[in-house]
Order: C-alpha cells, then structure tokens, then sequence
C-alpha cells in the first residue's frame, strides 16, 4: 500500500492492525477508511484540547477505537462497501481474541451504538469521527457531545453549539476528498 497517509497510520497502528495488514488480510479500501476515521478524530481531540481542556477524554482509547472500530470487516467483507452490523461482534470478538482489553474493543460495537447508556464521550467521538470524515451531520450524536461538553465546562449550550458546528463545517470541506481518497482503493 502506498501513500503518506498510509505509511503514517502503519506506524501508529496498533500491533493488531500491523498484523493484518503484513498479512494481507486487510482490504486496502477498509484500510483507508479506518485511516481517515483515525486522521478526524485526531483533528477533533486537539480541538477539544485546545478549547475545551477541561473535558477529560482517554486520548488513546479514542484513536485505538477509530483506528479498529469496523475491523470485523476484515471477516465480513461484504459490509465494506454494503450496510450491516455482523462485522460490530465480529471485530469485538477478534480483538479480544488478540488480548484487547474489553474497554479498547468496545469501540467496534459502540461505533453505532451512541444512544446506549453504557457509551460515554470517549465513545461519542469515535462514532463522530466515523461519521464527519464524509461530511455526514448526525444531531442526536452532536446534541449529546454539546451537552455533555456544556456539563463539564459550566458554557452556554449557545456558545458551545456555535463553536462545535464551526469545527464540524471545517471538517466536512474535506470530506469529498477523502470520499475520493477511500473509494480509490479496491477492497
Ligand atoms: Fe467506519
């Protein structure tokens, strides 16, 4: 696989992901997509830092969780360019396989799952990531980070809605290209 990107997400991937990728058993397409999930929400946590410090989030169980959260379709390949869920067990199961802890596999049921009560921030933003990443506004997912990022920091819901909304735009004026970046690769 080539590419900048992809070098980059090689050398920060966990060692599951390393595994599958020298074994060839990721698709190039999934790949790419659980690198620009992962690129996002390291675009959204150093925002969050940066304005809203006082909120505090696992940094490294959220870029674990973006850069694993759909690798059940590495077994399911079908739903890499199809919908479904059996890949959310099915990638749960196969980290726990490796030895991940329940709290990093998590993300690959929760990815979809932010209404549960058993999610919290860290989870929210991998599913934000997941979803941003192509330009896609989900407003009970936002409503829930505004709200709890109004929670911890005593805002206005006004000011904190206005700021999010800000960065979730910037966001979304990429996601063309990384739509085109994703679908450039075969799976
Ligand atoms: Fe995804």
């Amino acid at each position: 696989m080539k590419g900048k990107t992809m070098t980059r997400i090689y050398n920060k991937s966990p060692t599951i992901i390393k595994n599958l990728i020298n074994e060839r058993r990721i698709p190039p397409r999934l790949l790419a997509h659980l690198t620009l999930v992962y690129e996002v929400a390291k675009t959204i946590l150093a925002w969050m830092d940066h304005h809203y410090p006082g909120v505090s989030i696992d940094k490294e169980a959220v870029l674990f969780g973006a850069v694993t959260h759909d690798i059940g379709k590495v077994m399911v390949n079908e739903e890499i360019t199809k919908p479904g869920s059996t890949h959310e067990r099915q990638g749960f199961e196969l980290l726990l396989n490796h030895g991940i802890k329940e709290h990093l596999a998590r993300f690959t049921l929760t990815h979809s799952q932010w209404t549960t009560s058993n999610t919290n921030i860290d989870d929210w933003m991998v599913s934000l990531a997941d979803k941003i990443w192509k330009g896609k506004r989900v407003t009970d997912l936002e409503d829930l980070i505004v709200n709890h990022i109004c929670r911890k920091t005593n805002k206005e819901k006004w000011e904190v809605f206005l700021n999010f909304d800000d960065l979730l735009q910037n966001i979304s004026k990429d996601a063309d290209k990384r739509l085109a970046f994703q679908t450039n690769y075969h799976y």
